[in-house]
């Protein structure tokens, strides 16, 4: 089916149509900044731009950089505090019209690239990162997702890890390559031994210029880029949007 998904982050709120089978986006992508200050209710009224903007009228599925259960936002590590307690569901429900599941931005990421991308036939424990201005992770055991993960604020040397791993400590650092690729090898070194994971997946913006940090790495772990790339965020999100919510359990 066709559900349209939607990826709000930090800089810009997109979103496109997106064929469920395939992952394919199935029409042009529409973005719009994303409010200063993003209250949480004014990244609904934009994110209804972005949908009607794309003249789409149907399901929709939304990725947010925060714990969501039912809904409901729990966090805001890289938002505006007043998100947290928000109903982002119900408020995009009544804004849109439509059906809409709310899902956390690197669940869809992950959910993306284990249906369709880098995770495609990896079975046992695979964690996904992505590394932006923080660090989304999601968790796959045997294809299901371990939802709402936030493993990107363990703490490392007194330090939320994301404020020394993620990309956006990389340019506010001004950090070189080897340099964040010691930050990020020492954040994996931490993460293996809490989860051992079979199959680490790098994504985000980052990913792309993987041959510039990944030959430092030393992690024990295999690691490969994410396939899906930017579109990850938006096809993932895409099937939280399913209506029959069973579909956003199992990646396979
Ligand atoms: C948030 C996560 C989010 C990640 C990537 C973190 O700071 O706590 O919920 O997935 O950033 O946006």
């Amino acid at each position: 089916m066709e559900v349209f998904g939607l990826d709000v982050g930090g800089s810009g709120i997109k979103g496109a149509p997106v064929d469920t089978e395939t992952g394919a986006l199935t029409g042009e992508r529409t973005r719009i900044k994303t409010p200063q200050p993003a209250t949480p209710e004014a990244i609904v009224r934009t994110a209804g731009r972005v949908v009607r903007e794309s003249g789409w009228d149907g399901p929709v599925g939304c990725g947010f950089p925060a714990v969501i259960k039912d809904g409901i936002v729990h966090t805001a590590a890289n938002i505006d505090d007043s998100a947290i307690g928000f109903d982002l569901g119900g408020a995009l429900e009544r804004e849109l019209g439509a059906t809409v599941g709310v899902v956390n931005d690197a669940d869809a990421a992950g959910l993306a690239e284990m249906r369709w991308g880098a995770g495609r036939d990896a079975d046992g424990v695979v964690l996904m990162l992505t590394l932006g201005t923080g660090i989304g992770t999601s968790l796959f055991v045997g294809g299901r997702l371990i939802p709402n993960t936030e493993l990107g604020h363990i703490e490392i040397q007194g330090q939320d890890a994301e404020h020394r791993a993620a990309d956006g400590a990389r340019k506010q650092e001004n950090l070189n390559w080897e340099q964040y690729a010691e930050r990020l090898d020492e954040y994996l070194h931490k993460i293996e031994d809490l989860l051992w994971p079979d199959l680490i997946v790098v994504g985000g913006g980052i990913s792309k210029k993987a041959e510039k940090f990944f030959p430092h790495l030393t992690a024990r772990t295999e690691i490969v880029t994410a396939k899906m790339r930017n579109e990850a965020g938006i096809a993932g999100a895409a099937l939280a949007g399913i209506p029959d919510k069973e579909a956003v359990k199992v990646a396979e």
